[in-house]
This record gives structure tokens, sequence and C-alpha cells, in this order.
């Protein structure tokens, strides 16, 4: 299958902020192509976005399966111009109680799929000589949080990856970004909701992001306007945190 326009694949779209940043770049005359580990998630993806785009089913935690898939894709569509990681996990538990599933887990979807992925859609976007690659990363990559050794390592690593990814990849047109989202309102924030005002006493703009938040920026990075930026992570945080 060809097509003319630009194809931009997001993981984790079924919900949350990867939804929004799927349905955002319709808007933009974007074929999208979103990710769900779930049957019912990517038909749920296909009805939202029609002939606009398509859903896959992808586990970050079967390797094979998902590598096989991406390839798959890639073969159907000849191309990947942007490339969203937006699927990630938690699981909490201070480090003196977290099991080694725990820590492996988290690591697989939120980190070792970096490298995974990347790999597949690299090559092509390299050849074309354009790419626009970014990474959801978080606020706790940053500043640590109690119970998240799992959660900060991966997204700080995330961070080190697509720094040296950038270094490796600018010669051939493509810019490496990530977006460091504070506390945005989805399902993995939800716990936070019934004892909302000691979360958002914290935030200096005194309120929970938006997915929108996040889709505002991925809009500005993968903009003809900002292709000099690279290497860089955009933090929306509402102040909560500031480097
Ligand atoms: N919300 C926040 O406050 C916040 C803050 C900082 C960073 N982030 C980061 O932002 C990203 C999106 O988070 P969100 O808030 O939208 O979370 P969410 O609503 O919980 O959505 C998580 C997404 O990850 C996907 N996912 C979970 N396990 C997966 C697996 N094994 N394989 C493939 N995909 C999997 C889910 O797919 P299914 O729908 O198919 O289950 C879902 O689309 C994550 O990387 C998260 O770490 C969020």
């Amino acid at each position: 299958m060809k097509i003319h326009k630009k194809i931009a694949l997001i993981t984790g779209a079924n919900r949350g902020i990867g939804k929004n940043i799927l349905t955002t770049l319709i808007k933009k005359n974007i074929y999208v192509i979103g990710t769900s580990k779930t049957s019912i998630g990517v038909k749920n993806i296909k009805n939202l976005v029609k002939n606009n785009g398509t859903g896959i089913l992808i586990n970050f935690l079967k390797k094979k399966k998902y590598e096989d898939n991406f390839k798959k894709i890639l073969k159907k569509f000849k191309k990947i111009d942007i490339l969203i990681h937006n699927s990630g996990i938690t699981h909490d538990n201070l480090l003196i109680n977290m099991t080694e599933k725990e820590w492996k887990n988290v690591i697989k979807i939120n980190l070792s799929s970096c490298f995974y992925l990347t790999k597949i859609f690299l090559p092509n976007m390299i050849k074309k000589k354009w790419g626009r690659i970014i990474f959801i990363s978080s606020v706790n990559a940053y500043q640590g949080q109690i119970g998240q050794t799992n959660y900060s390592a991966s997204k700080s690593g995330v961070i080190g990856f697509l720094k040296s990814l950038a270094l490796e990849v600018a010669s051939f047109g493509i810019t490496v970004n990530s977006i460091a989202p504070g506390y945005i309102k989805t399902d993995m924030t939800k716990k936070f909701f019934k004892n909302l005002p000691k979360y958002i006493n914290k935030i200096p703009l005194k309120n929970f992001g938006k997915t929108t938040d996040i889709s505002n920026v991925i809009l500005f990075l993968i903009s003809k306007k900002t292709s000099y930026i690279t290497g860089q992570t955009i933090h929306v945080n509402g102040g909560l945190f500031m480097i």
C-alpha cells in the first residue's frame, strides 16, 4: 500500500495521551497507525481513525510477536515518517519490596521497547533522509519518586537513549526528542483523583495537565519550523519541576 501523505506510528494509542495524539495528527492530515495490546483496543482505534489510519496489536512484553507485527507494517506501508513511542506502565513498589517481575516488565515496556522499535523503522528514515522520533518520558525521570525506582530508571534511560540516537542520526535529517509530562489526567493518574488537592497543591499552575497539552508539543516537534531542535526533552508539568 502506498500512501502519499506523512505516516505516523503511535504506540499506546487506544487511550490517554496516545489516543489524543492520534486524533490530533489525523486533523493535520497525517495517516496514523495506532497500537494497542488488546484486540478490542485495536478495534477501537480502527473505528476511531476510519480511512485515516489503522490499528495494530502490539504487546511490548512479547518481543518476537511485536517485532514481527512492526516488520509487517513497514512492509505494507513502506515507510514511517513520524515515530511516537508513548506506551508506558507503572508498577510501583518500594525497592525493598519490588519483585524482579515488577522491575523487568517496566524496563521492557518503557525502555527496551525503544531499542527494538527504533531499530525496525530507523533504516528507512535514514534512506529517505527525513524522520521525526519522539519518546514520552516523565517528570519522574528527573525528580525521582518514592516507589518508582523501576519507572524512573526506565524513563531516564529514555533520555540517555534519545540523546545518543540524536547524535547518530542528525546528519540524516532525523530529529529525536522527548516530552516529559508531569501529572496528566489519564487512567495512569486515576488513583490520585480522590486526593486531588494534595497533588494540585504541589503544582504551581494548580491543575493536572490535559492530554492536549502533550499533543500540542507533538505538533510543535514535528513542525517544519522546529527542524533545528534535536536531542531535547520538553517539560510539560505546570511548573512542578524546573531544570
Ligand atoms: N499520565 C501522566 O500523568 C503521565 C506522566 C508522565 C509520563 N506519562 C507517560 O505517558 C505515556 C502515556 O501514559 P498515559 O497517561 O496515557 O497512560 P495510560 O492511559 O495508562 O495508557 C498507557 C498506554 O500504554 C499502553 N500499554 C500498556 N502496557 C502495554 C504493553 N504491554 N504493550 C504495549 N502497550 C502497552 C496501553 O495500551 P492498551 O490501551 O492497549 O492497554 C495504553 O495505550 C506513558 O509512557 C507514561 O509513562 C504519563
